[in-house]
């Protein structure tokens, strides 16, 4: 496979007495990016974190910070956690009744990469008209809402057809693949198509951390 595969650790998982700490272990197993899992109540049953936490993880890192926003209304909200320090910034399109507008938004800040997530149930056809605006998709392959949830298996083909769509036409976009993630099936979706690989519990939940992030990308390099 000679797309560069990046592993995205979710501190959804993480201990946040010891945040810091914990994100320091991943930077040291070899992780690319930061995730960050943003909920509010409305979107999803769960609430979570808020930029005053993205800004302290900011503080605590080198690391790009990969935003996911699980809110209603995105578009209150991307300034905000752009200035906390979101890098990489992506909502779920079922949030917005604009989500073309606020993916320029979002790039209108330099070098901030902007992506829009699917839930299990919503059609990629949501992408037709702005996938080629994107820097990347976020298949879900959970229900959002909480870590620790098992991999959705038809999420597998799904990933095969937003790649399908992005080659097809050209387009320079990655495909991020977020919920149920491990070393047990990091191939399979790299095979697919994903090329960025969220795992929250298969890491955080592991003895050893840094060897845990080693190993999800040592299954996914295929
Ligand atoms: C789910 C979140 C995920 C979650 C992944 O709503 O978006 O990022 O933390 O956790 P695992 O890897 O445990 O499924
Ligand atoms: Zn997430």
């Amino acid at each position: 496979m000679d797309r560069e595969i990046l592993i995205a650790p979710s501190i959804l998982s993480a201990d946040f007495g010891c945040l810091a700490d914990q994100v320091k272990q991943v930077a040291e197993g070899g992780a690319d990016l930061i995730h960050v899992d943003v909920m509010d109540g409305h979107f999803v049953p769960n609430i979570t974190i808020g930029p005053l936490v993205v800004e302290a993880v900011k503080r605590s890192t080198t690391l790009p910070l990969d935003v996911h926003l699980m809110i209603d209304n995105p578009e209150k909200y991307v300034d905000r956690f752009i200035e906390a320090g979101a890098s990489w910034l992506s909502f779920h399109v079922e949030a917005t009744n604009h989500a073309h507008r606020l993916v320029q938004r979002i790039k209108e800040y330099p070098g901030t990469k902007a992506g829009i997530a699917l839930n299990p149930a919503t059609p990629v056809t949501h992408l037709q008209y702005i996938l080629e605006n994107l820097d990347f998709v976020l298949v879900m392959s959970v229900n959002p809402g909480f870590g620790g949830q098992k991999f959705i298996p038809g999420s597998l083909s799904k990933i095969e057809v937003v790649r399908h769509m992005i080659d097809s036409q050209g387009f320079d976009v990655r495909i991020e693949v977020d919920g149920g993630i491990s070393d047990k099936n990091a191939d399979k979706v790299v095979l697919k198509g994903a090329d960025i690989l969220v795992a929250g519990s298969a890491v955080f939940g592991a003895s050893n951390i840094p060897q845990a992030v080693r190993g999800i990308r040592k299954a996914a390099s295929i």
